[in-house]
């Protein structure tokens, strides 16, 4: 609501999702912006990241978020071609860098995370769970 930005989304669809993580996660994906003024500059795609046809949007990103399956071969698989998604200067922010012990599994974030700060600038934003990555650096 507070950008005029376009904005593409990647989810599984409902019947995928329950399929891999049980009944209650049977949920239409953007209940939040579907039927509001928004919808009309988002456009929802439905796969897997790891098999999604990612060709249409390569180099074109200003901002990818990064916030899906928080175990690190997922958290690695979706970092790199949100690398490829986002032209020289945008950037990538990840949700649940900083995590709690109800959700171990997102210590995946982390210990990506902290491999990539090493190859390009990656920083904690102070208060927040959240991370923020410039890997335009990579291509200068
Ligand atoms: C923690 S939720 C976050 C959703 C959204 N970012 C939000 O804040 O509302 C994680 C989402 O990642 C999706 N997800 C998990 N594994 C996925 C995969 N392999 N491919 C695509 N989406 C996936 C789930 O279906 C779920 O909707």
């Amino acid at each position: 609501m507070n950008t005029s930005a376009s904005i593409t989304t990647l989810d599984l669809d409902a019947e995928s999702r329950s399929n891999l993580f049980g009944k209650e996660f049977l949920y239409t994906s953007g209940s939040s912006f579907l039927g509001t003024l928004e919808a009309d500059r988002i456009e929802q795609c439905f796969g897997d990241t790891r098999a999604f046809d990612y060709a249409p949007y390569l180099g074109r990103m200003d901002l990818v978020f990064v916030d899906a399956n928080h175990t690190y071969p997922f958290v690695k698989n979706d970092s790199e071609w949100a690398i490829k998604l986002v032209h020289e200067s945008g950037i990538i922010v990840w949700d649940d860098y900083i995590f709690t012990d109800e959700h171990p599994e997102c210590s995946g974030v982390a210990e990506y995370l902290n491999e990539c700060s090493k190859i390009f600038p990656c920083y904690q934003i102070q208060g927040s769970r959240l991370a923020i990555g410039f890997p335009g650096a990579l291509r200068r």
